[in-house]
């Protein structure tokens, strides 16, 4: 019963791996090649489910994520034009994000790790946003300082190697798109709100309102936007106990509120990269996280970078929001043997150090 020798049978190389991210509101299966080649990236967004809501619903995304994963595996090896035989490894986001969701890929991901008999590696979600900054790069893209920007984090790192990161700071409240989502809400734009609000920000003037800049001239490498939201609010609405009212929310002035709030993050964002680049003397910047797909965001950082003469390496936009694709950095991680056993479980919370 050999299948060598004379045998026709041949047996492809283990050759891919199938990566799975489900720590929020997106399920996402990818397959990536061993030179980092992505040949299916799926993505099944749940914004339709979220949207009357204004916000996820964790026991609503873990629900959509257990109907959605299975057809996410299918299509993304249908997508890659590969067999199951081809996998050679699992890798999986288990931290940090919303338990129950994190718990359905997790568990798609042990199940096909046994199934098949091959490593399962735990990926960083935050880690992995910073990862994508590679498709961006010419070359390995570390050292440099990392911002991860996203609906659920706004936090800066020194990375030495794509394995060793420190965080330096992050916020003490919202973080960047969650304050650009709850902005958008009070100026009555769609869910989401960060592409919403940058959109119309296109059509407004960026010095129309003024608005704080929390943090930004402390050296602290922390972030505060609640300050930045209530100060929209109050420009939006009017302050509770004032006696001017505010100029009605016409198309112009929401447009002007969007471009004059965009600005006020912006400048926060790129004002803190310069700072952790002067505090840690690195000469490149790396940036993920779905608020790195903001063409604002992109232009001010593109400046910096010229101006102080750094590399500057942002995810490429289909790699900005939530996907699976970015969980490749599970190469990187097999290669330096760091696989799980199937028992590991989910870390929902930050790991401020590691
Ligand atoms: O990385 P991501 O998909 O999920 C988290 O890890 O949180 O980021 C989603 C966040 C949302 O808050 C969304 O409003 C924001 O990224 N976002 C944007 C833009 N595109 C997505 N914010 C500002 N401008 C954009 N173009
Ligand atoms: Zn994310």
């Amino acid at each position: 019963m050999g299948t060598d020798g004379g045998s026709s049978t041949t047996h492809p190389a283990r050759d891919i791996l199938l990566a799975i991210e489900s720590s929020c509101d997106e399920t996402a299966v990818a397959v990536v090649d061993r030179d980092r080649c992505v040949l299916a990236n799926v993505v099944a967004s749940q914004d339709e489910l979220h949207r009357r809501w204004g916000g996820v619903v964790p026991e609503v995304a873990s629900r959509a994520h257990v109907e959605r994963i299975l057809p996410c595996l299918d299509e993304a090896l249908r997508e890659s034009g590969l067999g199951l035989d081809r996998v050679a490894a699992i890798g999986v986001v288990t931290q940090p994000g919303l338990v129950g969701s994190l718990l359905v890929g997790l568990t798609a991901a042990k199940t096909m790790a046994w199934l098949l008999d091959v490593p399962l590696v735990a990926v960083n979600h935050i880690e992995a946003h910073l990862f994508a900054c590679r498709w961006a790069a010419d070359r390995d893209p570390f050292p440099a300082v990392g911002l991860v920007v996203s609906g659920g984090h706004t936090n800066l790192y020194d990375c030495r190697t794509t394995l060793e990161f420190e965080l330096l700071g992050t916020t003490t409240d919202d973080a960047a798109g969650e304050a650009f989502d709850k902005a958008a809400a009070v100026l009555g734009l769609p869910y989401p709100g960060g592409p919403s609000l940058s959109k119309v920000a296109n059509n407004g003037n960026r010095t129309a309102v003024k608005f704080p800049r929390t943090f930004l001239k402390e050296s602290r490498l922390e972030f505060s936007f609640s300050g930045m939201k209530t100060a929209l609010l109050y420009a939006a609405q009017g302050q509770p106990g004032a006696h001017a009212t505010p100029p009605p929310l016409t198309a112009e002035r929401v447009a002007d509120l969007a471009a004059s709030f965009q600005e006020a993050v912006v400048d926060v964002l790129v004002g803190k990269c310069e700072q952790a680049l002067t505090a840690t003397g690195r000469k490149a910047l790396c940036v993920g996280g779905g608020v790195a797909a903001n063409g604002r965001l992109r232009e001010r950082l593109e400046e910096m970078a010229e101006r102080r003469k750094i590399d500057l390496w942002i995810s490429p936009r289909e790699f900005c929001t939530d996907n699976a694709a970015m969980a490749a950095i599970a190469w990187d991680l097999l290669d330096a043997g760091r696989t799980s056993p199937l028992d590991v479980d989910v870390l929902p919370g930050l790991v401020r150090k590691r």
